[in-house]
């Protein structure tokens, strides 16, 4: 399972911090974290709006771009030791920088010149999708769209929404994504992990993503789940991250089977690999465990990852070329 070329789209770059980087470099800056770690030096946290605060937490130690560059790099090597080929990250100007953009400019450097170096040395491909944090609100959602749209390109490829989905609805954030999509980013949004069927088809809506973030509960709605698979919408699935906080008791209890089944395009993703203990191995384990799934099934899925993948045509070939290894 190690071995399985993988395509990767949905993993946060704050997110996939090993907590014994984020815990050096807290050391490092005299900042006392230690409220955010069990007895083994794991995240800790209660439920998801308790993550949600560990996150930032572990976030606030994050602060310059060469804390970005030492960061990506950790991410990558970690990833790369799964198999992943090629991967999406999300990165916010709301940690890099504080959405000015000649902060934002600067940590965008540091983040894709170390993924060019991981790319030389350990041999796989990232690119990067700005994204805005739902429970911050309307107005830094926009100066977040407009640093995303002043550095759309080659590694910079898409734009979407992260945090409490409870808050706020798609139309507050419809600014920020016309403004994205104008500068030719590519559009994804998390929607229905912990919002039903009526959020997901709100979101389709108004911010019309081609892939939603999770959008597992669409499982309740079977008219809206013929829909997706219609649309051709792909879903950014993370099921250890469903099952770690508590959306599904267990990978068995995961709808990524069932959508699979009924047509619609699944993907599959870590999340935030340490808060959730997993990685791209475990899920692929878990659900070879859950669903019988078998490596035909495996290949089939990170070549439709790669399909859904918002970079461009030639990387996509090179990739391809990996996948068939
Ligand atoms: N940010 C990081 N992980 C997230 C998740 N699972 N849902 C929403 N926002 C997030
Ligand atoms: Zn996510």
């Amino acid at each position: 399972m190690r071995e399985l070329p993988k395509v990767e789209l949905h993993l946060h770059l704050e997110g996939a911090a090993p907590p014994g980087f984020i815990r050096g470099l807290a050391a490092e800056k005299k900042v006392d974290l230690s409220g955010i770690f069990d007895e083994r030096g794991h995240y800790r946290y209660r439920d998801f709006p308790d993550f949600l605060k560990v996150y930032e937490a572990a976030t606030s130690v994050l602060h310059s771009p060469e804390d970005y560059r030492r960061l990506t790099l950790a991410v990558l090597e970690e990833s790369a030791a799964h198999g992943v080929v090629y991967g999406e990250t999300f990165l916010s100007p709301d940690f890099c920088g504080g959405r000015d953009v000649g902060a934002w400019r600067e940590y965008l450097h540091a983040i894709s010149e170390a993924a060019a170096e991981a790319e030389r040395v350990m041999g796989i491909t990232l690119r990067g999708i700005v994204t805005c944090i739902r429970h911050f609100g309307p107005e830094k959602a926009r100066e977040t769209a407009l640093c995303a749209a002043e550095t759309a390109g080659d590694w910079l490829t898409g734009f979407g929404i992260a945090g409490d989905e409870k808050m706020l609805a798609p139309k507050d954030f419809l600014w920020a994504f016309d403004c994205a999509r104008e500068a030719g980013l590519r559009i994804t949004a998390h929607s229905g992990e912990w919002g039903g069927p009526e959020t997901i088809r709100d979101t389709l809506r108004v911010l019309d993503p081609e892939r939603l973030g999770h959008g597992v509960r669409a499982i309740e709605d079977l008219a809206l789940v013929d829909d997706l698979a219609e649309r051709g919408t792909v879903l950014e699935v993370c099921p250890g991250s469903n099952v770690a906080l508590g959306l599904y008791p267990s990978f068995r209890a995961h709808p990524i089977h069932d959508l699979d089944r009924r047509g619609v395009k699944v993907t599959i993703s870590t999340d935030d690999p340490p808060f959730f203990h997993t990685t791209m191995t475990r899920e692929y384990e878990e659900l070879h465990r859950a669903f019988d799934w078998d490596e035909g099934q495996f290949r089939r899925i990170a070549r439709q990852s790669l399909d859904a993948a918002f970079c461009d045509a030639d990387t996509k070939a090179r990739i391809a070329k990996l996948l068939e290894g």
